[in-house]
């Protein structure tokens, strides 16, 4: 199959060029590299260094012909979003809805796009957080992510086109950018092999959903044959807590310096994970990697890079 993947050259997307060509399909990617990095894309994919919120992306739509377009390319930061609410939405709605319209035009089989668990629901009124919970996001990054949702919904529905909206929760794992503003595992792994104090965020006890990169990955393969027209939560269904995560990050790096807690984040939901039975039953997907497995494959690749 021809997959054209834009945001390749990221963190989760990278891994999903790989998931994809291992399994023998022809793969493009589309990225801008703004936070992507070229090296992270596998040899195997061609990069079009483009912008999704450009015209110059329809070229490689014409070029390519991609059966399935997988959609990872996005501004990703909260904080970027907060300060920059009309580039946030140019991006992540605005090229969401470039890149939808291109897969109507292009007769593209189906869309798969990577929507943000952790931020379209807002403050959970349950946990775990199902599909259905209300959307009310805290965030323009999370208003922004779920107006790619809606628009790929209203393409559904206007113009036939068949797609699966992945919401994730935290992703961690290799590649992943150790000095961005979110990514507790990244950041934490990061700072511990360079000999440097973590900060933990208030007391440490805040629960969040941490899937693990290679799981996802996995996902996005399956939705190449199921989950068409769905809205899936992908995560492990559990909370572990920051002070977990340190321990096990102490343990597998080696640490012996001890971390200082900062104040809370302003803002930040305490306990929040996200219901997957769904993404059971229509994928036939659960996380497989157990954390502390995840955990020490991160640590290695990160010492080896
Ligand atoms: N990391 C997480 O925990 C998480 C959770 C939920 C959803 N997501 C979503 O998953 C996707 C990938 O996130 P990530 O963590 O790998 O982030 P990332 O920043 O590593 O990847 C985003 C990629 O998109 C590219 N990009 C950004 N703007 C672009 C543009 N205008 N044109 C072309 N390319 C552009 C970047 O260069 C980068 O390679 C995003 O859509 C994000 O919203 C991530």
């Amino acid at each position: 199959m021809r997959i054209l993947v834009t945001g390749g050259a990221g963190f989760i997307g990278s891994h999903i060029v790989d998931a994809y060509l291992a399994e023998g399909h022809e793969v493009a990617v589309v990225d801008n590299l703004a936070t992507g990095r070229r090296a992270s894309v596998n040899k195997g994919a061609k990069l079009h260094e483009v912008d999704i919120h450009s015209r110059e992306v329809e070229r490689v739509f014409a070029e390519f012909k991609p059966e399935v377009v997988n959609h990872h390319a996005a501004q990703a930061s909260v904080k970027v979003s907060t300060g920059d609410p009309v580039f946030d939405l140019e991006i992540n709605g605005g090229g969401t809805a470039r890149i939808a319209s291109l897969c109507v035009e292009h007769g593209v089989r189906k869309l798969i796009y990577a929507s943000s668990g952790g931020t379209v629901y807002g403050e959970p009124a349950e946990l775990p957080v199902p599909e259905t919970h209300p959307t009310k996001p805290v965030s323009n990054y999370g208003l922004s992510k779920l107006v790619g949702e809606l628009y790929i919904e209203l393409m559904a529905r206007t113009a036939g086109l068949d797609y699966t909206n992945l919401r994730y929760s935290n992703a961690y794992g290799p590649r992943q950018d150790p000095n961005g503003e979110a990514g507790v595992v990244a950041i934490f792994t990061g700072r511990m092999l360079a000999g440097e104090q973590c900060t933990i965020d208030g007391d440490g006890e805040q629960r969040k959903d941490y899937v693990y990169v290679g799981d996802i990955a996995r996902a996005n393969v399956l939705c190449l044959e199921r989950g068409n027209g769905a809205t899936l939560n992908i995560g492990t269904g559990q909370g572990t807590s920051v002070n977990e995560i340190y321990r096990a990050l102490d343990a597998a790096t080696g640490n012996t310096i001890a971390a200082r807690n900062g104040p809370p984040r302003p803002g930040d939901v305490r306990n929040f994970w996200l219901d997957t039975t769904r993404a059971q039953e229509v994928l036939g997907w659960r996380p497989e990697v157990i954390f502390e497995d995840g955990i020490r494959t991160t640590v290695a690749s990160f010492k080896e890079d």
